[in-house]
């Protein structure tokens, strides 16, 4: 499996291009326990095949996908991982920010974390004591690197400015063929500004796979182009949304099929005739 890296914001740190996300892996709001044998082999199984972006969330399952993103990890050497996680809206006060990101590394079972994110904007709390918390984890080892999630180019700017010893390496913001509003604004802003779009919710949380089982009329490009790259139409989906240099992607995946062919829409690349078909047909 030819799994791609990408540059990591403006930094030398290479990241694979398509990592595994694990919103509703052990629960959603709260922990369920049920299948955490499971997860944990398709986690392990997401690293093997160099997928070794694993993003979370101290929300997601109410803190228990990091566990099981610990769990996975540990019998892998810690380099060979690159862990992103999130700090809830509610959590951005300084000294919050600080303490949810030692819950997080107690959950994770590890001493830093890769990326550090802000989950979502807080109207309510200051911005700049937020980043100042930010800063303060990366100066002290925590987090290696500092970004946000689901910010404006507005915000991307402010928190930048809070800034002084490192920059925001990424923003992770909903992007696929279905959900193309960043298109307009962020994502020439973030291009320009060597800043990495973490792309969730690439396949529409499933959607896409049900569309493609309706067989939609603007599916049938999807399964065109597929047939031509012999892939299927979710790679060709996927190596859509990672066509541009600066967009990685985290699919969540909870079976080991749909985490190889999630590997496999890596290491090729649709050509830019049919990289503006697909996004005319998907418009
Ligand atoms: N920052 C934020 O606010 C935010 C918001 C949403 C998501 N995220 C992150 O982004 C990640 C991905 O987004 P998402 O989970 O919302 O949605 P997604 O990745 O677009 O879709 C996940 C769904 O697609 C299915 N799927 C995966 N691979 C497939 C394949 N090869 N063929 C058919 N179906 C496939 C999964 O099924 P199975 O589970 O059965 O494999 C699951 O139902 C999240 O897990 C989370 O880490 C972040």
């Amino acid at each position: 499996m030819n799994l791609e890296y990408k540059r990591l914001g403006k930094t030398d740190e290479k990241i694979a291009a398509i990592g595994l996300g694990t919103w509703r892996l052990g629960g959603s709001m709260s922990p369920d326990y049920t299948h955490d044998l499971e997860i944990v082999d398709v986690i392990r199984q997401a690293v093997e095949l160099g997928m070794n972006h694993i993003d979370t969330a101290e929300m997601y399952a109410g803190g228990h996908a990091e566990e099981l993103v610990g769990r996975a990890i540990k019998v892998f050497p810690r380099d060979e991982v690159f862990i992103a996680t999130k700090v809830w809206y509610t959590n951005l006060h300084h000294d919050d920010v600080l303490q949810a990101c030692e819950r997080s590394l107690k959950r994770l079972g590890i001493k830093y974390v890769d990326l550090y994110m802000i989950h979502w904007p807080n109207e309510r709390i200051p911005l700049s004591e937020t980043m100042k918390a930010m800063e303060k984890l990366y100066k002290d080892g925590k987090a290696r690197y500092i970004g946000v999630s689901n910010f404006s180019t507005r915000l991307v700017e402010e928190a930048q400015n809070y800034l002084s010893l490192t920059e925001i390496v990424a923003n992770q913001v909903e992007y696929g063929l279905h959900d193309r509003s960043i298109e307009r604004d962020l994502l020439p802003y973030c291009e320009k500004n060597g800043i990495t779009i973490t792309a969730y919710s690439p396949l529409g949380q499933g959607r896409l796979a049900m569309e493609l089982k309706a067989r939609t009329k603007r599916t049938e490009t999807l399964y065109e182009i597929a047939r031509r790259y012999a892939k299927t139409p979710i790679q060709v989906a996927l190596n859509w949304v990672i066509w541009r240099d600066n967009v990685i992607t985290i699919p969540k995946a909870s079976s080991k099929e749909h985490l190889k062919e999630n590997a496999g829409a890596c290491g090729w690349r649709l050509s830019p005739e049919d990289y503006k078909l697909l996004s005319d047909s998907w418009r």
